[in-house]
């Protein structure tokens, strides 16, 4: 014991040593490179104390002045920062603190004028000591805009020259804010810029510093390298997508890298770049507060975490512009969050159905017959979906009538069945048919919507048909392009949504068949720790030409900008239905036109468990629906792992099971009957959800609230909660707790402190805080039903055209007081104006005093029938008896073990306000 700590000591004090020797010896380089620095630039003030400035009180506050991977001592001191070599010095993710790092006294720029401005503050800052990045800004603004009571802007950019911005319909606020729940401070006159955004904690009156800059690393604002750093209240991070890694991030030297990219998911490396871009993050602070931060911006960046706990965003391109939102609530930062990129959009009820597809079918008479092997199994299907393999030469906007067959009576087939058809569309538009043979190329070569290189002529990669050019989304008139090729298809094959793939964009050859230049667009001097080390790696080049600028800029937007251009087009083509449409690839803001799925995985239950992960980051994206490929798109699955992720899989937002064509089918008709029985209990369990599960859509569309959400939204005073991301709730009332490994008849899963009840008894469970093993036989998925809600459902049935005209039934799970409450909404399922119309029906459920209301609160849809057919109350306090229905008495059943009464068969129509009560 006593030798370790002497130990210690002796080599702090070697550390201390090796530091000032460095210092002394290269102090004089550096002082003669200063002086060629512009006018503005100052001398970095290092004269008598560096090693002062160097000695951080610990390595945590270290942060990395060599942005590069190469550290080298002679580099470091070059750029007037400190030099001090330990452990895993140097590169990467996980690598520990830097050994280049600021002193605490490195500048950047300082304030030059602070004043209020009509939204806030505006404050003008000046260049003071060179970053050694080229292009720097010498005059910056820095403004901050009061746009909410909870909602915070600043914006920091080159005072003499516009940059390229997000082209994002972000609020256009006009009148600051005047009950601010924050505070924002930017240093006074002359002193080194820094910024903290702060609020008073609810709850305590305490100060929460939501963001300070103050001594983190320092601003840089140069043309190809800009930095932007804060400490964080906690280590509690989420966000920053999209990732393969936990929920929970570790912030412990690591980075995340966002540049989209169709890269499927190297296993365990949580650093890889993905299809998505969501430069968002959470922070749950260590007294069950939260804020969020979103910084709009699109260009290839790093953002390193340590564990001071700081972070520091490095983006090559754009402006900073960051928005802090206040909270206090996680469900309130997810609001004020899609407040400005766009609530989601409400999603037609079909599409909460079970969908099905395959790379593979290879005909459309193979494809039904898949169709009617699920549904002789009994297995509720909504939608059934085709690959590229229903194309000609895998062409978009082609059918393949020779290989394929006849898809349009494969769509009249599936129609006939109540089902619903959605076919894929890549963007890659095949670019070497003979002229006049393929009009997609010809009217968009004619309309002059494709992306150019560099020197202005087409950019030709390859894609699935060969070679192909790109629409360019950011054109307007590519949404009128688009939607003549959606409507003239829609007209042969009269799909229901659209499949958008391969938009990151993905591309066969890297950059394009001429590859890319060796400009600094191709080739910035930072470059973001992106897989190969290379932005246009199986993509187009970033000197690319888009409509609204150098492709540099606007690569990750592609599948933002042509889910939104599909969306246009869906509008127009299917009139007065609400478009669906699934992206692979996204942006912040793409949920309000469509949803996602996590690309491409593999057959394990390590990907089934990430599965859960993607779904509840994008649920704090703003997509909530938003799936993966159940039972896995790549390797064969097996028929346990495909039972399991069926299981789990229903209860996906956008349930979708899809694989590969080399791979076994796996549809849940494919293996066992003991499977099918399995798979079919589940998806009528999903089914019968659906009612509520629609509510949380149209609760998300309204006011931007979470669907499926961790279980911290839930329960954020329980720091328990703050890692669990193999267990996630629907809305506020349902816990799934599905089984993720294999041959597993137990499963352990967290129980928040307070009432559960098993959904399939109804059996009590006094949740305390604590892991609990739960039986979890094959066929089973655990599922528990929150005290205190009333869960609106409805008896299942093969497909949502059917199950909506069944009977309702109400799951009352009471609480200690013997009370609970509900809600649901309810539409056609597919009026795209239909809420803003007013045609809808809500629904209130109220459990008071041995007596349940119901009443409709908004009843503008008539049309439609609704009768409730049961209620199920759990939690009783003891067999009543007489159950009273509007002053009638009903038959009723009593589980006296569990506490359940049922009320069943009767039929009560909703429109009416109907009491029941029970003594
Ligand atoms: C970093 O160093 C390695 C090994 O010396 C070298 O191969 C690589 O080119 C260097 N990278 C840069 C960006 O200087
Ligand atoms: C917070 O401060 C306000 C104003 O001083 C006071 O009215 C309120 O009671 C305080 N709340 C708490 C929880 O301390
Ligand atoms: C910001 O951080 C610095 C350095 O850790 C600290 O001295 C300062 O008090 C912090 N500011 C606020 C408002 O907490
Ligand atoms: C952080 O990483 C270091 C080095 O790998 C390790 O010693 C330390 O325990 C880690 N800390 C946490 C909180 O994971
Ligand atoms: C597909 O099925 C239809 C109806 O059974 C049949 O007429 C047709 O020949 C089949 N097509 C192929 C390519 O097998
Ligand atoms: C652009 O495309 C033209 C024609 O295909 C080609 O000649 C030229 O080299 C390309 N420019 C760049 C920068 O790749
Ligand atoms: C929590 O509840 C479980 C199940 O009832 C029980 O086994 C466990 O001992 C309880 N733990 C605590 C800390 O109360």
């Amino acid at each position: 014991m006593e030798k370790a700590f002497w130990t210690v000591i002796l080599l702090i004090l070697c550390k201390v040593g090796t530091l000032k020797g460095d210092v002394l010896s290269e102090y004089g380089r550096k002082k003669s490179y200063s002086t060629d620095h512009e006018l503005f630039v100052k001398e970095m003030q290092i004269k008598t104390n560096f090693d002062d400035l160097c000695a951080v009180p610990s390595d945590d506050l270290r942060f990395n002045c060599l942005q590069g991977d190469n550290a080298s001592k002679e580099t470091c001191l070059e750029r007037g920062c400190c030099w001090n070599p330990i452990g895993n010095y140097g590169s990467g993710a996980s690598a520990g603190p830097p050994s280049c790092y600021y002193p605490t006294n490195y500048v950047g720029y300082t304030v030059s004028e602070v004043k209020n401005s009509s939204m806030g503050i505006s404050a003008e800052l000046i260049l003071s000591t060179k970053s050694y990045y080229p292009d720097e800004s010498v005059f910056l603004f820095a403004d901050v805009l009061y746009e909410t009571d909870s909602r915070v802007r600043l914006r920091i950019g080159d005072s003499n020259r516009s940059r390229y911005e997000v082209p994002l319909n972000v609020p256009n606020v006009k009148t600051p804010a005047l009950n601010r729940k924050y505070d924002v401070r930017i240093s006074g006159f002359g002193q080194r810029f820094s910024l903290t955004v702060s609020a008073k904690s609810p709850s305590s009156n305490n100060t929460r510093v939501l963001i300070n800059s103050t001594g983190a690393a320092p601003l840089i604002f140069s043309d190809q390298f800009i930095q932007f750093s804060t400490f964080l209240p906690s280590q509690y991070l989420y966000g920053l997508g999209q990732y393969r890694g936990p929920l929970l991030h570790n912030i412990n030297w690591t980075r995340r890298t966002i540049w989209n990219r169709d890269q499927f998911v190297p296993v365990g490396n949580v650093g890889a770049n993905l299809y998505g871009s969501h430069p968002f993050y959470l922070v749950m602070e260590e007294d069950g507060n939260a804020h969020g931060v979103f910084l709009l911006n699109s260009n290839a960046m790093d953002i390193d975490l340590q564990p001071t706990p700081a972070l520091a965003w490095r983006t090559i391109g754009g402006i900073i512009d960051m928005y802090v939102f206040i909270g206090p609530t996680p469900a309130d930062v997810i609001r004020q969050y899609t407040d400005v990129i766009g609530h989601p959009f409400m999603p037609p009820y079909w599409s909460l159905g079970y969908h099905q597809s395959r790379w593979g079918y290879k005909t459309a008479n193979r494809t039904l017959e898949v169709v009617d092997r699920v549904r002789a199994a009994g297995i509720p299907q909504d939608v059934q979906w085709n690959d590229l393999e229903y194309s000609d030469g895998q062409k978009d906007f082609t059918t393949g009538y020779n290989v394929f067959g006849d898809q349009p009576a494969l769509v009249a087939e599936i129609h006939k069945r109540q089902m619903r058809y959605i076919m894929i569309t890549d963007c890659g538009i095949s670019s070497n048919q003979p002229a006049g043979k393929y009009p997609p190329y010809d009217i968009g070569f004619e309309m002059d919507i494709f992306i150019k290189n560099y020197t202005g002529d087409l950019l030709v990669g390859k894609c699935w048909p060969g070679e192909t050019v790109w629409p360019d989304f950011t054109n307007p008139k590519t949404t009128d392009y688009w939607s003549q090729m959606i409507q003239n298809y829609h007209s042969k094959v009269p799909f229901d949504g659209i499949w958008i793939d391969m938009n990151e964009m993905s591309n066969f050859v890297d950059g394009s068949v001429h590859g890319c230049t060796d400009n600094k667009y191709d080739h910035p001097l930072y470059m973001p720790h992106v897989t190969n080390g290379s932005l246009y790696r199986k993509s187009i080049c970033p000197s690319a030409r888009q409509y609204l600028g150098l492709n540099y800029n606007v690569h990750s937007l592609y599948g933002y900008t042509e889910t939104k251009a599909t969306y246009t087009a869906l509008q127009k083509t299917l009139t007065g239905k609400r478009p669906f449409i699934i992206s692979r690839s996204t942006f912040a803001g793409s949920g309000h036109y469509g949803g996602n799925w996590n690309g491409d995985n593999h057959a394990t239950y390590v990907d089934m468990h990430s599965s859960i992960i993607d779904i509840l980051n994008a649920n704090m994206f703003g997509i909530p629906m938003m799936g993966a490929c159940v039972c896995g798109f790549l390797e064969d699955t097996t028929e346990q792992l495909c039972q399991r992720w069926t299981q789990l899989g229903s209860f996906y937002p956008f349930y979708w099971n899809h694989n590969e064509r080399w791979y076994i089918p796996q549809d849940p008709a494919a293996f066992s009957e003991e499977m099918a029985k399995s798979s079919r209990k589940v998806h009528l369990i999903r089914y019968s959800f659906l009612p509520y599960f629609y509510t949380l859509f149209y609760d998300s569309h309204v006011n931007g609230d979470i669907v499926v959400r961790p279980l911290f939204f839930e329960y954020p005073n329980d720091k328990n909660t703050f890692s669990i991301d193999k267990q996630f709730m629907w809305g506020p009332c349902l816990l799934v707790t599905p089984v993720l490994e294999e041959d597993q008849q137990q499963v352990s899963g967290y129980v928040p402190k307070d009432v559960w009840y098993d959904f399939y008894t109804g059996q009590k469970i006094n949740g305390n805080g604590t892991y609990q093993t739960l039986d979890a036989p094959l066929d089973k998925i655990n599922l528990h039903i929150r005290a205190g809600c009333i869960i609106p459902m409805q008896n299942p049935a093969l497909n949502t055209v059917k199950s909506r005209k069944n009977r309702f039934r109400l799951l009352v799970a009471l609480n200690s007081a013997l009370e609970a409450s509900g809600n649901l909404m309810w539409d056609d399922g597919e009026s795209i104006d239909s809420i803003e119309k007013g045609v809808i029906n809500r629904l209130d459920f109220v459990v008071q005093k041995r007596t349940l209301v119901v009443s409709m609160t908004e009843s503008g849809y008539k049309t439609e029938r609704m009768t409730l057919g049961s209620v199920d109350i759990f939690g009783m306090d003891g067999k009543p008896s007489t159950v009273l229905m509007n002053g009638h008495r009903v038959k009723f059943s009593y589980d006296s073990t569990n506490k359940v009464l049922q009320i069943t068969g009767i039929a009560e129509n909703l429109f009416r306000d109907l009491v029941v009560n029970w003594k």
